[in-house]
């Protein structure tokens, strides 16, 4: 989607993608990485997964266009930060954590990246977020920021598209399996309408969360 549209959500309140809960398939699927390995997350919003990643002993990148998110990201959690430049773009970096957020737009940021390769990816409600004409794009910047063999994890889910409008998107598994050529394992399927009223309320009958592990 557009910034438009995510600046006016911000800006209304309009976020029940945003959960209080730390995602459970981190504590199921999150893979044993070296401490510092660094971990990207890609339209972050005020996700406390991010949190959780930096408790893990990660080195935390993630990106959001909306810096009424970051902020309230540092706010609600108790953080001081910083702002910066790096890589060319506004970086607030937390004083008590090891978290970097790049106020900026996420393919923009991977083009002028120049950093070593980031080690491993958590999409969660970032792929599903784009419509289809923009889900290409977003995976060849995630492609080009990590390392030849990432890890990590990402999140889709699947629905009939022609009962809701996006986001979020219905992705299908095929159009993950094309997008990331085999780099990813699907480990987990499970049917979470319940959780999604706005999908209730349209009459969705039936809507899947996959969780893919690198
Ligand atoms: C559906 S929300 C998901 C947020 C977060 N991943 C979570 O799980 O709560 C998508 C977020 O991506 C941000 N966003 C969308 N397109 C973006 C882009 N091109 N660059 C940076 N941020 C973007 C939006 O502002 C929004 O906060």
């Amino acid at each position: 989607m557009r910034a438009n549209f995510w600046i006016k959500a911000w800006g209304e309140g309009n976020i029940g993608f945003h959960q209080a809960d730390i995602h459970p398939a981190l504590q199921k699927y999150w893979p044993e990485l070296e401490a510092g390995a660094s971990v990207l997350v890609p339209l972050c919003g005020k996700s406390r997964d991010l949190l959780w990643l930096e408790e893990r002993g990660l080195d935390v990148i993630g990106i959001e266009f909306v810096e009424s998110a970051v902020l309230d990201f540092f706010c609600e959690n108790d953080l001081t930060w910083n702002k910066s430049v790096q890589y060319g773009h506004p970086c607030y970096r937390a004083h008590e954590r090891n978290i970097r957020l790049f106020v900026t737009d996420f393919i923009q940021f991977a083009k002028d990246y120049d950093g070593q390769p980031i080690a491993s990816l958590y999409d969660r409600a970032a792929l599903v977020a784009l419509p289809e004409d923009m889900r290409a794009d977003y995976v060849s910047a995630c492609k080009k920021l990590l390392n030849t063999s990432p890890q990590g994890l990402l999140i889709t889910m699947e629905y009939d598209q022609a009962a809701m409008e996006g986001p979020p998107f219905s992705v299908a598994v095929a159009e993950v399996e094309r997008h990331w050529e085999g780099k990813l394992k699907l480990v987990e399927q499970a049917d979470i309408l319940s959780s999604m009223p706005r999908a209730v309320a349209s009459g969705v009958q039936r809507l899947d969360e996959y969780v893919w592990v690198f």
